[in-house]
């Protein structure tokens, strides 16, 4: 069973496992079958969904809104997560003539009571800025948070893809706290060693949320030197630890990490969301961590 965790100090409680919903409207799932999937996330612990108002060219909030409600489950034993900030070329959007970022007060009103709306829900658990904007203004972004936080519309603030001096000094002008910073981190992308990420929320005590934690499926089936040696090692190391499977090893290794990430899984399948839940269970030993770490990278450690 998947325990649930404080994302920061006085942060939204989640589950130590979130599903991400990105794919959603790529499954053909019948409105059954998504209840189906809701259901069997709870009875496993996951108790948090990740979305964003982009996500299935603005179609995927609605397909889960109107399961959730129509599962019958009880709101108050979920958390949703959703983002706003991007805006996509199409029909379901008439007015955007190109593909850009808005992060005005506007914008982000607009989004978030749209993402309400479609979602089915009274509350927001936790709104992200989807990703950096050149143009931000933080007047503006704080404007918004603070609006939508005063009428009880969205509970806590975050962001997604920000680098640590973007998260500083988005944080450092707003009247609400950012409880995290969405990022992408996996065996097959490791950019968060390196660029400062994991080293901010270490030291803000915030637990950041991993995206894409099995490489978006990359590390299945990219025809890459990286994504061979990384099959080959998972595999090795699952074997000599009992029998876990490829993809619980490359969760367990992200899970090992001391900032205590929380990964998105983007699988439509219960099968796979079931061993991932399993994985919690297993421990990395520190050499088998670093013996993926160098097929990732490809070289030993300096
Ligand atoms: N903040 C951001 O900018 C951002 C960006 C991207 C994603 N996200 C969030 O992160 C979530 C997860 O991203 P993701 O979907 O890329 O996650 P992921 O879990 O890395 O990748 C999911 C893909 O991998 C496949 N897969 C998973 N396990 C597999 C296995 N054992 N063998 C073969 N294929 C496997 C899945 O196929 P099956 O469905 O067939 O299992 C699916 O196509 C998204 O839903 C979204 O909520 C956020």
């Amino acid at each position: 069973m998947v325990p649930q965790i404080d994302l920061c100090k006085d942060g939204p409680r989640c589950s130590r496992i979130v599903h991400g919903l990105w794919r959603l409207a790529d499954w053909n799932k019948s409105e059954a079958e998504v209840q189906e999937l809701i259901l069997g996330c709870l009875e496993r612990g996951i108790t948090t969904f990740d979305h964003a108002d982009i996500y299935g060219d603005y179609t995927c909030e609605s397909l889960f809104g109107r399961a959730l409600v129509d599962s019958g489950t009880d709101r108050s034993q979920i958390q949703v997560v959703t983002k706003c900030g991007i805006k996509l070329v199409s029909r379901n959007r008439p007015g955007h003539a190109i593909k850009c970022y808005d992060t005005t007060a506007a914008h982000i009103v607009a989004s978030a009571e749209n993402s309400l709306k479609n979602l089915r829900v009274d509350y927001i658990d936790l709104l992200l800025i989807h990703r950096p904007d050149p143009l931000m203004d933080p007047a503006q972004v704080n404007e918004a948070f603070v609006q939508l936080k005063d009428a009880g519309k969205v509970r806590h603030f975050g962001v997604s893809n920000f680098l640590p001096f973007q998260f500083e000094m988005l944080a450092s002008k707003l009247d609400v706290p950012l409880v995290t910073n969405q990022i992408e981190y996996s065996v097959m992308h490791l950019d968060a060693h390196s660029d400062g990420s994991l080293d901010l929320c270490q030291r803000l005590a915030l637990r950041p949320m991993a995206w894409s934690p099995m490489g978006g499926g990359r590390l299945f089936h990219e025809d890459s030197d990286r994504a061979r040696r990384l099959r080959d090692i998972l595999g090795r190391i699952g074997r000599r630890l009992g029998g876990a499977s490829m993809d619980q090893v490359a969760l367990a290794w992200l899970l090992a990490h001391p900032a205590r990430l929380v990964p998105v899984l983007g699988t439509g399948r219960l099968s796979r969301i079931h061993k991932a839940v399993e994985a919690l269970e297993l421990t990395l030993p520190r050499e088998e961590w670093f013996e993926i770490w160098c097929a990732s990278t490809g070289r030993d450690v300096p």
